[in-house]
């Protein structure tokens, strides 16, 4: 089945995979309006997400921040052309609730729905920012769950194609894991680069794995954190190991995804995903393409952890090429590969 829908449909996005509750409203590349409701609080005190927590706080706040999102637009519900949902990767339970909800929508305003990959949905908040990709870019997706050096063309019409992926953690893992041996708490991004901002990134040399040309690694990493703690004597300087930890992570990043637009022949970087919104790694990110002459594209802060405006704003992408609707039995994958923008699991 096809979109039949004029360029610049209204699309309404859900995203649900963790314990952001969002919602987004977009036509044509344009973010209209959002809402973002969170369960991290609920979380904080087991130190990492509870699944089932997440799913009953998604199904709370699922119509309250789809009304908010509409009020914030200014815009009335019958007035939405499209419905996109994350199906994965994410958790299952917590996906589920948005595949539910956003199915209700679509079926109950009568319009078609389209099923999104996640990590689709990060690169595209960058266009709410920045207009369209250019026609070829890389990709570094860094979030709590995925590292991934990434080719791209159209994100709505081509594939998408890995150079490379991390070998074990996440960055975001690695940040939240270290914040939490640190004792700075969850959610450890943004704790430990906020400790970080008053240490000295050269104190401690931690290790940069190099896991072939593009793949990375954070265990080992994790790993050596943890024994400098354990070795110190005396108090701990926090800060100084947040910001070398910091730097030993963003330097591998950039470094590498640098050189894979260099090797490629690509002149554009997008950096997308939870881990974009630091604000070190946008730094040297910035210096070092600046260096290469390549053009770093990395969505606002608020747009690069998990948000409905990247989904709706995927949605919108697929909607405007045509891309085919969800089949009704539309189910969550909670670790689908990433291969291309849209995702349509049938279980
Ligand atoms: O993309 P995201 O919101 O959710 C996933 O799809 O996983 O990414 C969340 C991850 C967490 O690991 C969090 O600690 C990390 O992004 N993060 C950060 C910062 N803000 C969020 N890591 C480093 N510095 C930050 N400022
Ligand atoms: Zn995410």
């Amino acid at each position: 089945m096809g979109t039949a829908l004029p360029p610049g449909a209204l699309v309404l996005g859900i995203e649900s995979s963790c314990d952001e509750t969002g919602v987004g409203l977009v036509a044509g590349g344009k973010l209209l309006g959002e809402c973002t409701a969170t369960s991290m609080d609920a979380h904080a005190r087991f130190g990492g997400i509870v699944p089932e927590v997440a799913a009953r706080a998604h199904l709370e706040s699922m119509v309250p921040a789809v009304r908010t999102a509409l009020k914030r637009a200014g815009i009335d519900k019958s007035d939405v052309e499209a419905v996109a949902v994350t199906a994965g990767p994410g958790l299952a339970t917590a996906l589920t609730v948005g595949i539910a909800a956003a199915k209700a929508y679509a079926i109950a305003l009568g319009v078609p729905l389209i099923g999104v990959h996640h990590l689709a949905g990060h690169v595209a908040a960058d266009t709410l920012d920045h207009g369209p990709l250019p026609e070829r870019s890389v990709g570094l997706v860094v979030s709590g769950g995925h590292t991934s050096l990434l080719m791209l063309g159209d994100l709505a019409r081509d594939p998408i194609t890995h150079l490379g992926d991390t070998a074990d953690d996440a960055a975001g893992e690695a940040f939240d894991k270290v914040a939490r041996l640190l004792g700075l708490g969850y959610p450890g991004g943004p704790a430990l680069s906020k400790a970080a901002l008053d240490g000295d990134p050269d104190a401690i040399r931690f290790p940069r794995a190099n896991v072939g040309k593009y793949g990375f690694s954070f265990s080992g990493l994790k790993s050596a954190v943890a024994r400098w703690v354990e070795a110190a004597e005396g108090p701990l300087p926090v800060a100084d190991i947040a910001a070398s930890f910091q730097e030993a992570v963003c330097d591998v990043l950039t470094a590498k995804a640098v050189a894979a637009c260099t090797d490629h022949g690509v002149d554009t970087l997008v950096i997308a995903g939870g881990v974009a919104a630091n604000r070190r790694l946008r730094d040297l990110a910035e210096a070092r393409c600046a260096e290469r002459g390549i053009t770093l594209r990395v969505p606002a802060p608020r747009l690069c952890t998990d948000n409905g405006a990247m989904i709706a704003a995927v949605g919108s992408m697929l909607v405007d090429a045509g891309a085919p609707w969800a089949p009704p039995g539309l189910s969550a994958d909670s670790s689908a590969p990433l291969t291309a923008a849209a995702l349509h699991p049938v279980r």
